[in-house]
């Protein structure tokens, strides 16, 4: 067992705390990760404002990266030493999901099976299974993905989470490509991602939406060729707009992806959306939200899906090491969502920024 600093969310909608907390050494299947960086993503604040669940305190941090310290018994797929992205999807390969070929709906992603603690033995929950607001972390192995290690750590990171999340809203849950039009709803890490994935897949157009300019002109840099700014223009009016211009009698978008996780963005969402078009939620709602008033004529004559995107219905193992490979190559530029580093002691004051000032992400450098 090893001592280190972490972040910690100890009760709801309290401000998050620096601590020490306790790390067992890696038991059958686990690896301790020496973390270099962590990106603070929105659901980090969902979770110290009790969205997710009650299980305080919380050992926050989930879109990490870093090298492997130790491992314990029976883990042959990592070794001490290697630059690992972390990941919340650590497949089973048993369940029924995994069975049938499905590997990136796995119902038993695999989390270490030891608790970290606070000095005083409390249990921890880590977010999303990881906790990597900490000098280390313990973890499943599987949650360990090796990429290469030439990469910037604060850059690939973000790959553990938002940033892949959105890309694969985008390409793997909403299947943009060549020929189809693509709106993304909320430009934070995830949106704009989103529009970094729909411009690698090639679609056209590629409009962002979000009532912050200063959003909007980063999701520019990264491929958007359209911006909408919500707070005063119609959001549904001026995509049909946009893309009937470009594919005659367009009532909207292809594809569009919510990243807010609202009732009322998810419904301009729904109407912003072609026929036959498909509306992919990947912003997280709390569970007190509802879709009030939506004709059921409106799902059915409309056609097309409603889904939503966990993790950009990604597999690590798959998606990380080729998502390294465009980012080294200069084809996607995960350098521009590192709005700036921050210290341990800063997440507080990034989740502040989150709200105004335009940042896409703080990400903690160890
Ligand atoms: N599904 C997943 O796997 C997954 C993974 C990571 C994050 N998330 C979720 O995605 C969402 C976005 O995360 P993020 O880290 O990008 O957050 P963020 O806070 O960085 O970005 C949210 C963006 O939405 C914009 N916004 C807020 N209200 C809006 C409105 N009414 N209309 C248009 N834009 C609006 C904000 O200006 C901001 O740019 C969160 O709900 C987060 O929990 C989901
Ligand atoms: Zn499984
Ligand atoms: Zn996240």
């Amino acid at each position: 067992m090893q001592q280190v600093k972490a972040v910690v969310a100890m009760s709801k909608g309290a401000p998050v705390e620096v601590a020490t907390i306790n790390v067992p050494d890696p038991g059958p299947g686990e690896a301790v990760v020496q973390v270099q960086s962590c990106g603070v993503c929105h659901t980090d604040l969902h979770y110290r404002e009790g969205g997710i669940n009650d299980e305080f305190p919380f050992l926050l941090g989930h879109e990490a990266a870093g090298v492997v310290e130790a491992v314990g018994e029976g883990v042959t797929d990592v070794a001490p030493g290697d630059f690992v992205i972390l990941n919340w999807r650590a497949v089973c390969g048993e369940c029924r999901a995994c069975k049938r070929g499905d590997l990136q709906y796995c119902f038993a992603t695999h989390n270490a099976t030891q608790k970290m603690t606070l000095e005083d033995g409390t249990e921890l929950s880590p977010a999303l299974g990881i906790g990597a607001f900490a000098e280390k972390t313990l973890v499943a192995a599987g949650q360990c993905t090796k990429v290469d290690p030439e990469a910037r750590p604060a850059a690939v990171g973000l790959l553990g989470c938002g940033v892949m999340a959105g890309i694969g809203a985008a390409i793997n849950t909403g299947g943009a490509t060549r020929g189809r039009s693509v709106a993304v709803i909320g430009c934070g890490g995830v949106g704009v991602a989103a529009v970094a994935g729909a411009a690698l897949a090639g679609a056209s157009p590629i409009i962002a939406i979000d009532i912050d300019a200063k959003k909007l002109e980063k999701a520019t840099e990264l491929g958007a060729t359209h911006t909408i700014d919500s707070s005063s223009t119609d959001v549904v009016e001026a995509v049909k707009e946009i893309c009937g211009g470009v594919y005659e009698g367009a009532e909207g978008a292809d594809i569009v992806v919510e990243a807010v996780g609202r009732p009322e963005t998810w419904k301009q969402a729904f109407y912003a959306r072609d026929l036959a078009g498909t509306v992919v939620l990947v912003g997280v709602p709390t569970p007190d939200m509802k879709v009030p008033d939506l004709p059921l004529i409106d799902v059915f004559g409309r056609g097309g899906s409603l889904k939503s995107s966990w993790y950009g219905d990604c597999l690590p193992s798959r998606d990380f090491p080729m998502l390294v490979d465009l980012y080294r190559q200069g084809r996607l530029d995960l350098d521009a969502f590192v709005s700036e580093e921050i210290g341990i002691d800063d997440v507080e004051a990034a989740f502040e920024k989150m709200h105004h000032g335009g940042v896409l992400r703080s990400v903690v450098v160890l």
